[in-house]
C-alpha cells in the first residue's frame, strides 16, 4: 500500500507552528496578522471554501475581515475596494475569491492587488518571482504541493515530474517551482497534448490539476510513482446529506495500488492550499512590519 500524503495532518502541523508564532507576537504586544477576503456573489462552493479559510484564520489566532458583495457589483467598484485594501495598514494580506461574475475581468482585478499583500500569489510579479533569487509571495496551491512533498521527504531532484494541466494558477507555476526548487525535469501537459498516457506513464512524480474526475486511470501510471491530485470537483451524490461529494482527477482506488505516495481527495492538497494562505499572510505581515 502507498503512503498517504496526508494534507490534513500536515496542514494541522503548519497551523500549530503559525499559532505559536502568533502567540509570540501577541506576547510582544503586537497585533495579530489580519487577512481580508473579498467574495462576490452566492456561489455555494466558493462560500464553503471561504468559510474554511475563515475557520483556519480563527484556529491560528489571525484576525480576518470578510467583504461580501452582490454579483451585480461593477468592476470599477470592486477595484475601488481592492485599492482601499492596498492602502489599509491594518490589512496585511487579502484575496479575491474566484470565480468572479463574467462581467468582471479576473486578470484586471488580480493585477490590481499590491504584490506585497497578494497572499494567493496570483499577481504576475509574484508569479515571476518564482524564478528570482528574491522570492516574494509564492502561489498558494503550488506552494502547498511543494511543502507537502517536502514534509514527506519525497525526493524531487533529477526526477521526471509530469504535470497535467497548465493553468496560470496551478500547473504553470508548479512547473516552475518543480524546476527551480525541486530540480526536477518537468513535462507540462495541457489540453492540446497528444497521447496523454504516453507522458504520464513516464512520470516519477505525477501531478494532476485539471478538474476532470477519473481522468487518470491505473494504466496511465508507472509502478511506484508519486501521485498528487489537485482536482476537486463537486459530483452529485444523493447518498450524502449535502447531495454531493468531492472528486479528484485520479481514480484513487486503482491508482493507489501502483503508487508509492498518493494524496487523497478530500484531505490532500485542499488543506495545504489553506495552510499556504496562512503562511503567506504571516510572511506578508512580517515583511511589511520589519
Ligand atoms: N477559487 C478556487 N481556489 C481558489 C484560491 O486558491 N484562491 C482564490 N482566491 N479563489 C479560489
Amino acid at each position: 500500500m502507498p503512503t498517504l500524503l496526508d494534507g490534513k495532518k500536515v496542514a494541522s502541523d503548519i497551523k500549530q507552528e503559525i499559532s505559536t508564532r502568533v502567540d509570540e507576537l501577541k506576547s510582544q504586544g503586537r497585533r495579530a496578522p489580519n487577512l481580508a477576503i473579498i467574495i462576490v456573489g452566492d456561489d455555494g462552493a466558493s462560500h464553503t471554501y471561504v468559510n474554511g479559510k475563515i475557520a483556519a484564520c480563527k484556529s491560528v489566532g489571525f484576525d480576518f475581515t470578510l467583504m461580501h458583495f452582490a454579483s451585480t457589483i461593477s468592476e470599477e467598484k470592486l477595484m475601488k475596494h481592492v485599492e482601499n485594501l492596498n492602502s489599509d495598514d491594518d490589512i496585511d494580506g487579502f484575496i479575491v475569491q474566484l470565480p468572479l461574475p463574467e462581467h468582471i475581468s479576473v486578470e484586471r482585478v488580480t493585477e490590481s492587488i499590491k504584490p506585497e499583500k497578494d497572499v494567493d500569489g496570483f499577481t504576475n510579479q509574484n508569479f515571476g518571482s518564482i524564478v528570482s533569487k528574491n522570492q516574494l509571495i509564492m502561489p498558494a496551491t503550488p506552494f502547498g504541493v511543494m511543502e507537502l512533498l517536502r514534509r514527506y521527504d519525497v525526493e524531487t531532484e533529477g526526477k521526471h515530474c509530469v504535470i497535467v494541466g497548465a493553468s496560470r494558477l496551478v500547473g504553470a507555476p508548479l512547473g516552475m517551482m518543480m524546476t527551480e526548487e525541486g530540480r526536477a525535469t518537468v513535462t507540462l501537459c495541457h489540453k492540446y497534448t497528444q497521447d496523454l498516457a504516453s507522458h504520464t506513464k513516464n512520470a516519477d512524480i505525477l501531478i494532476v490539476a485539471v478538474g476532470k474526475p477519473g481522468l487518470i486511470s491505473e494504466e496511465m501510471v508507472k509502478e511506484g510513482a508519486v501521485v498528487v491530485d489537485v482536482g476537486t470537483t463537486r459530483v452529485v451524490d444523493n447518498s450524502r446529506k449535502s447531495g454531493f461529494r468531492l472528486s479528484g482527477d485520479v481514480d484513487f482506488a486503482t491508482v493507489s495500488e501502483k503508487a508509492s505516495f498518493i494524496t487523497p481527495v478530500p484531505g490532500g492538497v485542499g488543506p495545504m492550499t489553506i495552510a499556504s494562505l496562512l503562511l503567506n499572510t504571516l510572511k506578508a505581515y512580517e515583511d511589511q512590519h520589519s
